[in-house]
């Protein structure tokens, strides 16, 4: 069989019939009709998550604001990840909201529970939990704390829709989830996502904020559907190999900031304002929920697929103790959207990864708690910022090879041993805090 190498680092769970069916709503100037669509998809999401309510928006981080908006008073505080996307951070503080931020643990890159616990105080308003890459929390054991002191728990869901923890779908351990149908998620409507919950006062107070709220307009959704096809084109096997790889590998090698700064993913971030932004204000719409139906039978699939890559990195890496692993785990809590490993000289790593014609990504979130425009609500949370400086992306998408997979094994192998047999190491290279495993 035919292996173009390398395999891009990302490429969309999206498939040709998601862009013939955004063309055929176009041309059939359908776009905003078959609301049945939504009420069709929001019950597929009740019953694929055993939940009472779900509700599709606009974007996963508008029903962070809408939940948080929900269940908290106007000042209270909001117990979250530190290393999370920067506009979850402005979705507490549009909602009233003050964001208390939490470290986290190497490991998951995911929410410290002890730490979350000590935060608790008379003025905490809701806790909020973001499972990322995958990696559920222990949000069983989050949930027993909240309910000991009457706080309500949020899951922002976006990285792990299809994620179970002790057998339950992850985003209906707590009072509110979120998922996020955003084009680089394992079900894609474009942009998208859906909350989820069993309490009907929560439901109504966000139906009744949609309400003012009308479908976006056509360029908004054109344009993204746009980025996702120059994405899926320029990840094309035969084109990636030949074109957009080398151009991708020649700008990284040479700091070609002008092209790095392109393909590196810079996730969206409102500006600094008093309250939600208009931007936001828009609702679902029926093609997406259409295009969401159709996706939602691939998750299974492709969840069993990343858990063996998973699999394979973990086997072929875990005896490199410069490396801090996520936990491996075959009973669906863990899921690995990517598998997230930190070095602390990620960038010596992907330097000789790219040198020798691999594809892989530096994390790109940050540690929240140390930006300039949170200032007030600073805490020290050293963690998160090792983990914004150490984060390296292994790819395990379902398209990915598992050629490729031993093959970046195989590189990191290969730039540790030369480190070893290097008569210049430095004491450096082997810093303790990233040789000591959790
Ligand atoms: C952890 C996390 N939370 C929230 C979001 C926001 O999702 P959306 O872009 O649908 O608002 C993302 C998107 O990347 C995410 O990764």
């Amino acid at each position: 069989m035919l292996n173009f190498e390398p395999n891009p680092k990302n490429r969309l769970y999206t498939n040709l019939n998601s862009y013939l069916m955004f063309l055929g709503y176009i041309l059939g100037g359908r776009l905003r009709q078959d609301s049945k669509n939504i009420e069709v998809f929001e019950q597929a999401l009740r019953d694929r998550v055993a939940t009472d309510y779900a509700v599709c928006v606009y974007q996963c981080r508008l029903g962070i604001y809408l939940a948080v908006k929900a269940l908290i008073k106007p000042g209270q505080e909001v117990i979250l990840s530190s290393y999370t996307m920067t506009d979850i951070i402005n979705m507490v503080i549009f909602a009233g909201g003050r964001p208390v931020f939490a470290d986290v643990d190497l490991e998951t890159c995911n929410i410290a529970v002890a730490e979350l616990e000590r935060l608790i105080t008379p003025n905490t308003g809701a806790v909020l939990i973001t499972h990322l890459h995958g990696l559920a929390v222990e949000a069983h054991r989050i949930k027993e704390i909240c309910d000991r002191f009457k706080i309500p728990l949020i899951e922002d869901a976006a990285q792990s829709f299809g994620v179970k923890e002790q057998g339950k779908a992850v985003g209906t351990i707590g009072d509110v989830g979120v998922f996020s149908f955003e084009m680089h998620k394992n079900m894609p409507t474009f942009l998208g996502g859906a909350v989820v919950t069993n309490r009907a006062d929560v439901v109504e107070n966000i139906r009744a904020e949609l309400s003012d709220f009308s479908y976006p307009a056509l360029p908004g959704i054109a344009n993204k559907v746009k980025k996702g096809a120059i994405h899926d084109i320029a990840s094309l096997p035969i084109l990636f190999q030949l074109l957009t790889y080398p151009i991708i590998r020649f700008s990284y090698l040479n700091d070609f900031e002008f092209i790095n700064r392109r393909v590196r993913r810079n996730p969206q971030e409102s500006k600094p304002a008093a309250e939600l932004p208009d931007v936001y204000k828009s609702q679902y719409t029926p093609f997406q929920a259409r295009l969401g139906l159709s996706q939602m039978k691939n998750v299974d699939r492709d969840i069993q697929a990343r858990i063996e890559y998973a699999h394979i990195y973990y086997e072929g890496l875990k005896d490199l103790d410069q490396l801090i692993l996520p936990p491996l785990r075959a009973d669906g809590s863990h899921t690995y959207l990517w598998f997230p490993i930190l070095y602390d000289r990620r960038d010596e790593l992907l330097r000789f990864m790219f040198d020798r014609g691999r594809d892989i990504a530096a994390g790109h979130f940050t540690n929240t708690a140390d930006l300039p425009q949170f200032q007030e609500f600073y805490r020290d949370c050293p963690n998160s910022r090792k983990v914004e400086r150490a984060l390296i992306y292994l790819p395990t998408y379902p398209s990915y090879s598992r050629r490729e997979v031993e093959k970046n094994i195989e590189v990191i192998k290969q730039y540790f041993a030369t480190k070893v047999t290097s008569t210049h190491v430095q004491a450096q290279d082997f810093m303790p805090e990233v040789s000591v495993r959790l």
